[in-house]
Parts: C-alpha cells; sequence; structure tokens
C-alpha cells in the first residue's frame, strides 16, 4: 500500500515577513492552507498513511492539520534542523517501509496525481518523477532526456539548464531511495538534494521512470507564486453564497456564513470571502481571497490574498497584495499628515 509523505518544514524565507509567523505551507491559497492540496491529492490518490514532516512552526501545523477530519491516518515527524529534502526522507526512515509518494507541501498541482500513481506501479520503477516545461528552468531541478524517453541527468538548479523540463515537486519512491540519501554529500547550498539521490539512483542502475504534467503546477515560493496559485485555484471557483448580500455581485463567488456585503458594495468574482466579515461601501475585485473576520469598509481590493482578521478601511486601490492575518492598512486622518507605518523586518510596501 503506497504511504505518502508531505515535506512541511523549512524557512520559506522567500515569502517573509508572512513567514516568520506563519509555516509557509498554511498560507492560505483561494482560503485552504497550501498544505492542505497535498493531502487531498494523495487521499485521492488513495493513499491511506501519511507522514507529515514538521520543522520551524511543528506545533502550527499540527494543530492546523487536525482541525480536519482526513480519510487517511497522519502522523507527524520532526526534521528538527532543514537539511534539505533528501533528509526529511531520511528522518522518515521507520515510516518508510514500502513505496511511497513524496509530495512537497508547498506544491499545487490542478490534475492531482492519480493517473502519474496508476503509471508508477504499472511500470514497476525504483523511482519515477514528474516534470513540466517551465520558462525558468534556472529555478528548479532539470531534467536532461535522451532521444529514446530515458532520463540523461538531473541537475539541481542549472545555471545553463540541459532543457526547460523541471522537477515538479511530487516523486515516486520504492525504499532503495533511503540508500540513495544516505550515499549523497550536500550540495554548494548545504542541502541534502533529492535531485541528486534520484540521480544516484540513475547512476546505480535503478530504473528511473517519468511522467509529464499536462495542466498547471505551482511551486508557492515566493509572494508572486502565491498570488498566481490563488488565481489558478479561483479560476475554478463555483458559486456559493452563505452570507447576506444586499449591494451587487457580478461573476463566481463563493461567501460563508455571517459575512455580510451592504448596499454599496459591489464583488466582482471570481473572489471568496470567508465567514463573519464586513464589506461595507466596498469594491472587491476578481481573483481575491478574503479570509474570516475581515473589515473591508469604503475600500478597493483585488488581486490580492486578505488573510483572517485583516482590516481594510478608506484603503483605495490594493492590488496584487498579500494582507498577513490582522494586519490593519487604513487612512491616515490625525496629524502630522503622510504615511505613517508599523511594519515588521522585511515587510515591503510600494505606495
Ligand atoms: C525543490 C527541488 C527542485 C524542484 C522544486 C519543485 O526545490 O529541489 O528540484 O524542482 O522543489 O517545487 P526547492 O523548493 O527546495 O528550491
Amino acid at each position: 500500500m503506497m504511504k505518502g509523505l508531505i515535506p512541511s518544514g523549512g524557512y520559506g524565507t522567500k515569502l517573509r515577513p508572512i513567514t516568520y509567523s506563519q509555516q509557509k505551507q498554511l498560507i492560505p491559497v483561494a482560503n485552504k492552507p497550501i498544505l492542505f492540496y497535498a493531502i487531498e491529492d494523495l487521499i485521492e490518490a488513495g493513499v491511506k498513511e501519511i507522514g507529515i514532516i514538521v520543522g520551524p512552526n511543528k506545533e502550527q501545523v499540527m494543530e492546523t492539520v487536525k482541525l480536519k477530519n482526513w480519510d487517511a491516518e497522519i502522523d507527524f515527524i520532526y526534521q528538527g534542523e532543514p537539511k534539505g529534502l533528501a533528509h526529511t526522507v531520511l528522518v522518515a526512515e521507520n515510516f518508510l517501509d514500502d513505496v511511497f509518494v513524496m509530495y512537497l507541501g508547498d506544491n499545487i498541482l490542478r490534475e492531482g496525481i492519480v493517473e502519474h500513481a496508476k503509471k508508477f506501479k504499472e511500470n514497476k520503477n525504483d523511482a519515477s518523477i514528474m516534470l513540466t516545461e517551465v520558462e525558468n528552468p534556472q529555478q528548479f531541478g532539470v531534467a536532461d532526456i535522451n532521444e529514446d524517453g530515458t532520463i540523461k541527468k538531473l541537475v539541481e538548479k542549472p545555471k545553463v539548464p540541459p532543457s526547460n523540463l523541471a522537477l515538479v515537486g511530487i516523486y515516486f519512491f520504492k525504499p532503495v531511495i533511503l540508500e540513495a540519501c544516505k550515499s549523497i554529500k550536500p550540495s554548494w547550498r548545504n542541502e541534502l538534494e533529492i535531485t541528486d539521490a534520484i540521480q544516484w539512483l540513475i547512476d546505480n542502475g535503478y530504473k528511473v521512470g517519468w511522467t509529464k504534467v499536462e495542466d498547471w503546477w505551482k511551486d508557492t515560493g515566493k509572494p508572486e507564486d502565491i498570488l498566481e496559485a490563488n488565481r489558478l485555484i479561483l479560476d475554478d471557483l463555483t458559486t456559493e453564497i452563505k452570507g447576506k448580500v444586499e449591494g451587487e455581485i457580478r461573476g463566481r463567488i463563493s461567501m460563508d456564513t455571517g459575512t455580510k456585503v451592504n448596499k454599496n458594495s459591489m464583488i466582482k468574482g471570481p473572489a471568496i470571502i470567508g465567514r463573519d466579515c464586513l464589506i461595507k461601501d466596498s469594491y472587491i475585485g476578481p481573483y481575491t481571497s478574503i479570509g474570516n473576520n475581515c473589515e473591508i469598509i469604503n475600500a478597493e481590493v483585488e488581486d490580492s490574498v486578505v488573510m483572517d482578521g485583516a482590516k481594510l478601511i478608506n484603503a483605495w486601490n490594493i492590488v496584487d497584495s498579500m494582507i498577513g492575518r490582522d494586519a490593519v492598512i487604513e487612512e491616515n486622518k490625525s496629524l502630522p499628515k503622510g504615511n505613517k507605518f508599523i511594519i515588521g523586518d522585511n515587510s515591503w510596501v510600494r505606495i
């Protein structure tokens, strides 16, 4: 029976300041933690036992995952200091006694993994990777493919990429990958790379196959990736309105209970709004996700992710933004006039 392994640790430095207080994989995309997309894909593929690798904010990850009743047994495995993806395999050694799929907790894949898992079982390979064409292969693991379709070589973040085929962060393995992870040395970025472990399998005569991802895939490492993933997920949104709407709504909208939209407001979908929010005299534009307990008063926001408890008051033209939990953006009505900021380390503001 295939098991699932989801690395959900790391510091997420490219998503600071959000990741100072929130584990990267818990950042909401269309009001759902990114990590939940991975768990759902594994369950859909018939995985019944999932090990989640936790690191810096382990309590937060455990609490959030336990909020839901999953149709699978979920174990948490503590990584300690993050030392790379091959290291996450090593810390899970006792759990990995069978074939398994490793699904990086910050990856989102529209087509899911059902077909890919089926091919892995049929082809009887020792490992199988998933590849997709990207415009910026330098930022990923990249595959060099022989004319007969076999893998020639895998390289991590190459300066001169041998192709535009990036390694998606989802891998099918037999337990022999443990031996590979034990045999490799840390890379230039001082991490035990899973890409190097798979290359070790190839070099040592093991069979490594691959499947192609046809639909969209997103690795949510940076703010613009979160916003892009949010747009892609909202493209599939279906309308479901539980709140009370007096204003005008257009397009596909999902709105949870207790949320009120007054008559001077307008919402243009696709957009999702959580529970117990107040939308007053405001415009919510396409591709916006608003969490629970938010107040949007006399404001305008679009193409953004607004997290739980945030307040936008007399705040106009907020676009392409990520607003953290309980953050407040409001017009300055007191003297001295001017922009006033109380923002955390590594924040960035464009006005
Ligand atoms: C990791 C892998 C890389 C892969 C990527 C996919 O990169 O090392 O090969 O293409 O995930 O998300 P990282 O996120 O550690 O930079």
